[in-house]
């Protein structure tokens, strides 16, 4: 069979999701998950944009080996290029991604030049980026708008400059299957020397139709597909991978196509990248879902528990799901711990093993059981600790009805000074919040807070997502776990805040 070749943007369009921001280590951990998986391009960033950009695009080459491509992202502009082909020097297997807009929209109203003058840059652009690495990926972008023959005309051009992958964007989510999939069987037939490279498609979800036009385009012949994990990026997201994977094994008797993920990763995938940008997973969430293997109708639980098949298409072992015959209660020892914490993804070196357990027995003394939930929250807690800024000691929360809820906190400065405070609110997160707020000045607005409970019953640790936007605009997202919600909110608002004041390096920003 045909191998379609997985490349992931989880790094780069998944992390321009609001409030996704990531930084360097963060993207380290899910590359390495990435490579787990078995991905063939790993997309780390866009140099130009930002320092963070630049390091991340450099720490995940040296991280990833030759295990990987690792994909750096630039406009047609030289030194965007030129800064993409810096970050990559000394990585294993470097990829150039280079392109310009081809729809009227992108041309008239964005780029303001003609067709020719689209033309005459990418080329230039992908010659300048061959100078530097063998390997140049050409966008198109805004492809699924463009005029079908402007679009095979540029690809020829960029093919005959050295492109060694084209990639043909439906940047808006515009189009559905039927009219992506001629897009790409027009290219198939019409483009002299599209058979010397590889044809890869990016769509967005708009429409809801990213997985349906990336199917359509493989079945067109296109071999590289690019995608997120859990389907995160720009406005309603990229083509979700494990979707597009998940449908050509199941339907490999139609697609007749091979990819090399090792589907087994993908749940552990969805969890940690879902654990560092704070995006949750919809529960009917196709694949990694928490209900996509749950049967709640009398009739289904009949069939399932005569035979799984009447209502499973997929066997929950084949994308990870895992059953545990182990229950974690306050009587476990280390051993059935870390056992179930390395079945789970997490590989802790001795020191922060030791500082898990203490939690998980701390834990385990308020709640008879400790499900994986509880443990996967414990794990995203301890990882806000990354980026500690301020430090949260204690919360003391006064509530009730009459009463003016009230709330005391101690946190602990970069330079050491204990600073304590007090402040009302109109209820006790609306004083965690202000207290919290007048201990670290720094401008923001609250523009979401979730509480989860992660198990069932009462004893469930809570988890608190907390997004707020800066004085510029940009959104950072905190989370905190705890079986108190109100400490667990603490947590949250300080870990966005933390976020807040490291990201305040300068940055170049650059639009896309
Ligand atoms: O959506 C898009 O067109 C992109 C390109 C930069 C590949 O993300
Ligand atoms: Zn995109």
């Amino acid at each position: 069979m045909d191998r379609v070749y997985i490349f992931d943007t989880t790094l780069r369009d998944g992390e321009q999701s609001p409030g996704a921001s990531m930084n360097t280590a963060e993207k380290l951990e899910i590359a390495r998950q990435l490579v787990r998986l078995g991905v063939d391009v790993i997309e780390g960033g866009f140099p130009i944009s930002s320092p963070g950009d630049f390091e991340s695009v450099r720490a995940i080459g040296d991280a990833v080996g030759d295990a990987a491509v690792v994909c750096a992202l630039s406009r047609a502009v030289a030194k965007d290029i030129e800064t993409a082909a810096e970050a990559l020097r000394g990585v294993a297997r470097p990829r150039i991604h280079t392109g310009i807009g081809v729809s009227e929209s992108h041309l008239r109203d964005k780029l303001r030049i003609t067709r020719e003058e689209a033309v005459e840059r990418a080329v230039a652009a992908v010659r300048l980026a061959r100078g530097f690495v063998e390997d140049v990926e050409f966008y198109a972008e805004d492809a699924g708008r463009a005029e079908p023959d402007f679009l095979y005309r540029m690809v020829e051009a960029v093919v005959g400059a050295g492109a060694t992958v084209v990639n043909i964007p439906d940047t808006t989510g515009y189009t559905y299957p039927e009219e992506f999939g001629s897009l790409i069987a027009g290219m198939m037939e019409h483009v002299p020397g599209i058979e010397d490279v590889t044809v890869s498609v990016h769509c967005h979800n708009d429409l809801g139709m990213a997985t349906a036009n990336t199917l359509a385009a493989v079945a067109a012949g296109a071999r590289q597909i690019e995608c997120t994990i859990n389907g995160i990026g720009e406005r309603a997201g990229n083509t979700a991978m494990e979707e597009v994977v998940m449908a050509l094994k199941q339907r490999a008797d139609h697609f007749g196509v091979t990819t090399g993920i090792n589907t087994r990763e993908l749940m552990r995938a969805s969890k940690l990248v879902s654990s560092v940008t704070g995006i949750a997973v919809q529960p009917n969430k196709a694949i990694v879902g928490a209900n996509a293997f749950a049967h709640s109708s009398g009739i289904h639980q009949d069939g399932v528990l005569k035979e799984r098949t009447t209502y499973e298409i997929i066997d929950p072992r084949e994308v990870g799901v895992l059953e545990s015959s182990i229950v974690l209660t306050a009587r476990s020892g280390r051993h059935a711990l870390r056992h179930r914490l390395t079945e789970l993804g997490y590989e802790l070196d001795d020191a922060t093993f030791e500082e898990m357990y203490a939690r998980f027995l701390t834990l385990a003394d308020k709640k008879k059981q400790v499900f994986d939930g509880d443990l996967e929250a414990m794990m995203a807690d301890e990882a806000q600790r990354a980026v500690e800024v301020y430090r949260l000691e204690k919360v003391q929360v006064v509530c009730g009805e009459p009463g003016i809820p009230t709330c005391t906190v101690e946190l602990v400065s970069p330079s050491g000074e204990h600073l304590v405070g007090s402040a009302h609110g109109d209820g006790p997160i609306d004083a965690v919040y202000q207290v919290i707020s007048k201990l670290v000045d720094v401008p923001n607005d609250l523009t979401e807070f979730s509480v989860n409970a992660v198990t069932e019953g009462t004893d469930a640790l809570g988890e608190v997502t907390i997004r707020v936007r800066a004085a510029d605009g940009r959104i950072f997202t905190g989370r905190g776990a705890h079986p108190d919600i109100v400490v667990a909110c603490a947590k949250a608002y300080t870990n966005a805040l933390n976020r807040l004041i490291v990201s305040q390096t300068p940055a170049v920003h650059e639009e896309l």
